[in-house]
């Protein structure tokens, strides 16, 4: 029952985590986009009497909109004024709470890997929050010290602090823990953005107004950077998020710089847009986010190890997956914590080993992503007979 209640909260947490950062991330672009659209009003006059900087027309859903950014702020203050700042916090939230659940109560399945170390729950969980907390302060004190007014040069000590985290991360953690902490680290900076310093700085403009003066220009100079920075983490928060289904790169030998690449090819996807947005068409920035993924193309491609000359048995294998794999993947799962068939794939009978030869051998043998966390504790030997058995047939004896 324990369980079932688990996965039900798992399958709400993840629901509203997806609408709401749908809704963060669409209307970041959105306003990104509006911003970099922004035209001379079309009615002088009346721009000009209001104070209207510029303006975007558009066409949605069978109506005319003219959207108009003032260039400093309307004559009075409009009611109600919208903040877009719970797209923001409920994201974060629900993802924090998804974190909790999924890789915290179930620590010792998806986030601890003894062949990688062997952390206590504990340890793994307090190490994961000084991460998401010590991300934060790391980025936030960069920004605000001299490197913060050197763009490109932040941009630089940034990427080399990231790729230094994932490091550490693959050499604490299972690769798909390593990975949701890099994502969560990066998400933690943008909500923490929008929080600590962009809603300050919108609270700062509507203070002004009221006060009838001028908005004190450094809230907003800060708020611009940290709105510019968190477009360029979306593409790899979103990277990350989809990551547990790519046992492909979580699982890889170098998993952190794959990650990197990834992220990084993100980066400059999203810099080609924002770019065109203004006018100015950069194909480097495609090229060099291709060429990337190329490079992880290349670097991941299977190698044919060497094989068991021997050809193994049925018996062999039947034996290896019932005690490394039955115990999850069963109709009634004994191992603790699982209530059903994890993505119900059933390995508890011949029949379905033999059905399911490719994706056993994919999963253990190829990708190493099964046993999850190794927790059943399946050996190199193991993995090869597997291997010759597939590879000769994957036939019954
Ligand atoms: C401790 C429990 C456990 C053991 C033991 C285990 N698995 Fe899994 N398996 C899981 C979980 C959990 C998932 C779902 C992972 C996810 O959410 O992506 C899974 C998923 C799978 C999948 C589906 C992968 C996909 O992405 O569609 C296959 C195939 C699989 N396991 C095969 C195996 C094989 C083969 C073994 C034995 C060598 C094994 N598993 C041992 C827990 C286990």
């Amino acid at each position: 029952m324990e369980a079932y209640v688990l996965e039900w909260l798992g399958f709400l947490g993840r629901g509203f985590h997806l609408v709401a950062g749908i809704a963060w991330i669409g209307a970041s672009f959105y306003f990104i986009w509006l911003d970099s659209h922004l035209r001379p009003p079309r009615y002088a006059d009346e721009a000009a009497r209001l104070g209207i900087g510029g303006e975007v027309w558009a066409l949605h859903g069978g109506g005319f909109y003219r959207a108009q950014k003032f260039a400093v702020a309307p004559p009075e203050l409009p009611e109600p004024l919208h903040w877009f700042k719970w797209e923001a916090y409920s994201t974060w939230l629900s993802g924090f709470f998804l974190l909790a659940l999924i890789y915290y109560a179930g620590a010792e399945v998806y986030l601890i890997d003894r062949s990688v170390a062997a952390l206590s729950k504990p340890a793994a969980i307090g190490i994961g929050l000084a991460f998401l907390a010590g991300g934060w302060i790391v980025y936030d004190l960069l920004c605000r010290s001299p490197l913060g007014a050197r763009e490109p040069l932040l941009a630089g000590v940034m990427l080399a602090l990231c790729a230094a985290a994932a490091y550490a991360l693959t050499q604490l953690y299972s690769g798909r823990g390593a990975y949701i902490h890099f994502g969560a680290m990066l998400g933690t900076i943008m909500a923490a953005n929008v929080y600590f310093v962009i809603m300050p700085g919108q609270r700062e403009m509507v203070r002004a107004k009221v006060e009838g003066r001028v908005p004190d220009p450094s809230y907003a100079a800060r708020g611009k950077q940290r709105s510019v920075h968190n477009t360029y983490f979306t593409l790899p928060v979103l990277f990350v998020m989809i990551s547990n289904h790519y046992a492909l790169f979580t699982q890889a030998r170098h998993a952190w710089a794959a990650l990197i690449a990834i992220a990084l090819a993100g980066v400059f996807i999203r810099l080609f847009f924002t770019f065109r947005h203004r006018g100015t068409v950069r194909p480097s920035f495609w090229a060099i986010a291709v060429a990337l993924l190329a490079a992880v193309f290349v670097a991941l491609a299977p190698r044919t190890g060497p094989s068991d000359p021997r050809p193994a048995a049925f018996a062999d294998v039947r034996a290896i997956v019932e005690q490394r794999c039955a115990g999850c993947h069963a109709e009634k799962p004994t191992y603790a914590g699982f209530a059903s068939a994890p993505k119900d794939v059933r390995l508890d009978s011949p029949a379905h080993i033999l059905r399911q030869a490719a994706s056993v051998h994919q999963q253990a043998v190829v990708l190493r992503a099964m046993p999850i966390g190794n927790l059943t504790q399946m050996t190199d030997a193991e993995r090869l007979t597997v291997d010759a058995w597939f590879r000769g047939g994957a036939k019954a004896d």
